[in-house]
C-alpha cells in the first residue's frame, strides 16, 4: 500500500498505544525491534462510517497486550476482522528463511547475489559492481552520492552503446521505502535479465536503461538488523526520539500537501524542505541532468498489485493522462499470476503530496509510474522470499511493452 500510516488515526479512534514501536517511536539509540508477541490483522469495514473512521482493509499491528480488547472493541462495533498473521516474529523469522550468513567475496569476478533470498545491502552492491567489471561495454556503476549514513548511492547505466546521450532512456528506482524487499529483489532481477540474458538484448537495441534498486539504502539496512517494518531515511530529525523522513513525501512537487505530516515521528513526515534528504536529493539531481533523455519513471514499492498513475497529490489528472493510462493498461495486461489494478493514484488510493512519480512527471517525463508489487495483504510488507521469482519473472515483460513505447518517443 502506498501508504501504510493509517495506524495513526486508528489511534485516535481506538485509544490503545498497539502501534507504539512501530515506525512512531524509533529510539535513537539503536536496538532491535523484535515483534515478538505481535500478530497482524486486517479489518474489514461494511458500512461508508466505517470506511472513513478505518480506511477499508488497513493492516494493524497487534501487541499481545492489546489484541484481547482491541478484538472486543471490534466485534462490539460490528467490524469483522481476520488475524492474518498469529505469530509476526515467526512469519518474520521464516520470510527469508534460505539465508545463510553469508562470507561476502567482495572480489569482482564473483558474487553472491539469488533470487530466492532477499539479500543484504552489500550483496546488492557487490552485484551491480561484479557487473560493470564482467560486462564493461554494456553495464557502467555511477555514484550518485551518498546517503545519510554515507553510503554510496548507486545507479547502474545499461546501455549498449558508448555514445552517452544517444537514446530515450527508462528510469527504474526500486526501495524507496526500507520494508518494501520485494522491491529492490525485483529491481536487481531486471538488471540480471537485461545484462546477463542473451535474448533480452534486443530491449537495448533503442533505448538505455538507468536503475537504482536501492534509493534507500539506510533504512533498507535498518530493516535487516533492527527493525523490519521501518519505511523511511534514517535521518536525525527535531524529535530526538524520532529519526527518518518519508522519502516518497520528500520530493519537491506540491511537496507538503494532503496526505503528509510535519510529525516526525510519523511515518509519512515530509521533512523539514522539499529534497531535505541527501538521497532524494541525490536522485533527483542525477534525474534532472539527463531530464530530457529520459522518457519513463517507473519507481516499485510494495504492496498492493496496482499501477499507479500521477498526480498523486490530489485527485486531479495531467492533460496526456489518457496516454499514460493506455500504456500502463498494455504493459500490465502482460501479467499472467499477478491481477493489477490500474489507475490515478490518488483516486485508487488516497493523496499523497510529494511523492517521486509526480515530481518525475512535473519536470516533464511523460511516463512516470509507481508501480505496488504483490501481494495484496495476505504478507504485505513480509512476502516470503520464494515469491521473489515469480512475482519478477511476472512483472518482467511488462518492460517489454514500455521499451517499444519509449524507443518511439524523441530526445
Ligand atoms: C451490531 O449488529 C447487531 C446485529 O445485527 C445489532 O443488533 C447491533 O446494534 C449492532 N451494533 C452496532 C454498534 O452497530
Ligand atoms: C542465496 O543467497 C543467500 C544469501 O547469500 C544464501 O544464504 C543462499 O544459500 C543462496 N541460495 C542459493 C540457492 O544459492
Ligand atoms: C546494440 O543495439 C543496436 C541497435 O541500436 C543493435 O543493432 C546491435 O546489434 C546491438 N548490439 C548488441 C551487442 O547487442
Ligand atoms: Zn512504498
Amino acid at each position: 500500500m502506498k501508504i501504510e500510516n493509517s495506524l495513526p488515526i486508528l489511534l485516535l479512534a481506538i485509544p490503545l498505544f498497539f502501534m507504539m514501536q512501530i515506525g512512531h517511536t524509533s529510539p535513537v539509540e539503536e536496538h532491535v525491534v523484535s515483534y515478538s508477541g505481535f500478530q497482524v490483522w486486517t479489518v474489514a469495514t461494511n458500512t461508508d462510517e466505517e470506511r472513513s473512521a478505518l480506511l477499508k482493509y488497513v493492516q494493524l499491528y497487534v501487541p499481545k497486550p492489546f489484541q484481547k480488547e482491541l478484538g472486543k472493541k471490534l466485534s462490539e462495533a460490528n467490524i469483522t476482522f481476520v488475524i492474518k498473521i498469529a505469530d509476526l516474529k515467526e512469519v518474520i523469522k521464516n520470510e527469508n528463511a534460505n539465508i545463510k550468513t553469508s562470507t561476502f567475496s567482495k572480489s569482482k569476478s564473483a558474487h553472491n547475489m539469488n533470487w530466492t533470498s532477499y539479500h543484504r545491502l552489500a550483496d546488492i552492491y557487490d552485484y551491480m559492481s561484479y557487473l560493470a567489471a564482467t560486462y564493461p561495454s554494456l553495464v557502467s556503476l555511477i555514484n550518485i552520492g551518498s546517503s545519510y549514513e554515507k553510503r554510496p548511492l548507486y545507479v547502474l547505466r545499461i546501455s549498449n552503446s558508448s555514445s552517452l546521450c544517444s537514446k530515450p532512456v527508462i528510469w527504474i528506482d526500486g526501495g524507496i521505502h526500507a520494508r518494501e524487499w520485494i522491491s529492490p529483489a525485483v529491481t536487481t532481477y531486471i538488471i540480471k535479465q537485461l545484462v546477463e540474458v542473451s535474448a533480452n538484448s534486443k530491449m537495448l537495441f533503442d533505448v538505455d536503461w538507468y536503475i537504482m534498486p536501492v534509493m534507500n539504502p539506510d533504512g533498507y539496512e535498518y530493516t535487516h538488523v533492527y527493525n523490519r517494518l521501518w519505511r523511511k531515511t534514517r535521518s536525525m530529525t527535531s524529535s530526538p526520539s524520532c529519526r527518518g523522513v518519508d522519502p516518497n513525501r520528500n520530493f519537491g512537487f506540491k511537496w507538503g500537501g494532503l496526505g503528509t505530516s510535519t510529525n516526525p515521528c510519523s511515518d509519512i513526515y515530509k521533512g523539514t524542505k522539499a529534497f531535505s534528504e541527501p538521497e532524494t536529493l541525490a536522485t533527483s539531481n542525477f534525474i534532472l541532468g539527463k531530464a530530457n533523455q529520459i522518457k519513463m519513471y517507473l519507481t516499485l514499492h510494495s504492496y498492493g498489485q496496482s499501477a499507479l498513475i500521477p498526480w498523486g497529490y490530489d485527485v486531479a489528472y495531467p492533460n496526456d493522462y489518457n496516454d499514460m493510462l493506455a500504456l500502463a493498461k498494455s504493459a500490465v495486461s502482460k501479467f499472467l499470476k499477478y491481477k493489477f489494478s490500474v489507475g490515478n493514484s490518488a483516486a485508487l488510493y488516497y493523496p499523497a503530496a510529494g511523492g517521486s512519480d509526480d515530481w518525475a512527471k512535473s519536470i516533464g517525463i511523460k511516463y512516470s509510474y509507481t508501480f505496488e508489487l504483490a501481494d495484496t495483504g495476505t504478507y504485505g510488507f513480509l512476502l516470503p522470499a520464494s515469491n521473489i521469482l515469480p512475482v519478477a519473472q511476472d512483472f518482467f515483460p511488462a518492460l517489454g511493452v514500455f521499451a517499444t513505447k519509449v524507443a518511439t518517443l524523441k530526445i
